[in-house]
């Protein structure tokens, strides 16, 4: 992906800091979903009090997009920090990833950690999902 597109879904993805809701772990996580079509769906981590339904800033991104028919992804930016304050990568949870196996390629989608538009680090699904398990295994 072209270096302008990296550095403005990491400026997308720190602008929904603003929007995380989190009175249990104060930590906030900001994504931006680009899909095939160039549209891009942002998220938020969603904390509850019952703990169990909190919902990471991937799956929001990932939620929003199927919700309105949209099935194919070609990359995701992920920033977050204890505070909102970005010193280091907040690299997916693994039931993101198992949510990225059901709707990307892990040949192609990427994924972008960052802490600025300038530090930042692009990996493929597969390499942080080594031997997912996905819809090709039911094929
Ligand atoms: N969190 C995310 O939103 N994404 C991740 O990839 C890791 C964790 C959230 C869930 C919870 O609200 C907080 O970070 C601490 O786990």
């Amino acid at each position: 992906m072209e270096t302008s597109k990296i550095k403005e879904l990491i400026g997308i993805a720190i602008q929904q800091l603003k929007f995380s809701y989190t009175p249990y772990s104060n930590f906030k996580v900001g994504a931006a979903l680009l899909a095939e079509n160039g549209s891009v769906y942002t998220g938020c981590n969603i904390e509850n009090a019952a703990y169990t339904p909190c919902n990471c800033a991937e799956r929001t991104a990932f939620f929003k997009a199927i919700s309105e028919g949209v099935h194919n992804f070609q990359a995701i930016c992920v920033v977050g920090g204890k505070n909102g304050e970005l010193t280091e990568y907040a690299a997916p949870c693994g039931v993101c990833r198992q949510v990225m196996m059901e709707f990307c390629n892990p040949e192609t989608f990427e994924i972008i950690l960052a802490v600025d538009p300038e530090h930042y680090q692009v990996f493929r699904l597969k390499e942080l999902m080594p031997m997912g398990f996905g819809p090709a295994n039911l094929a």
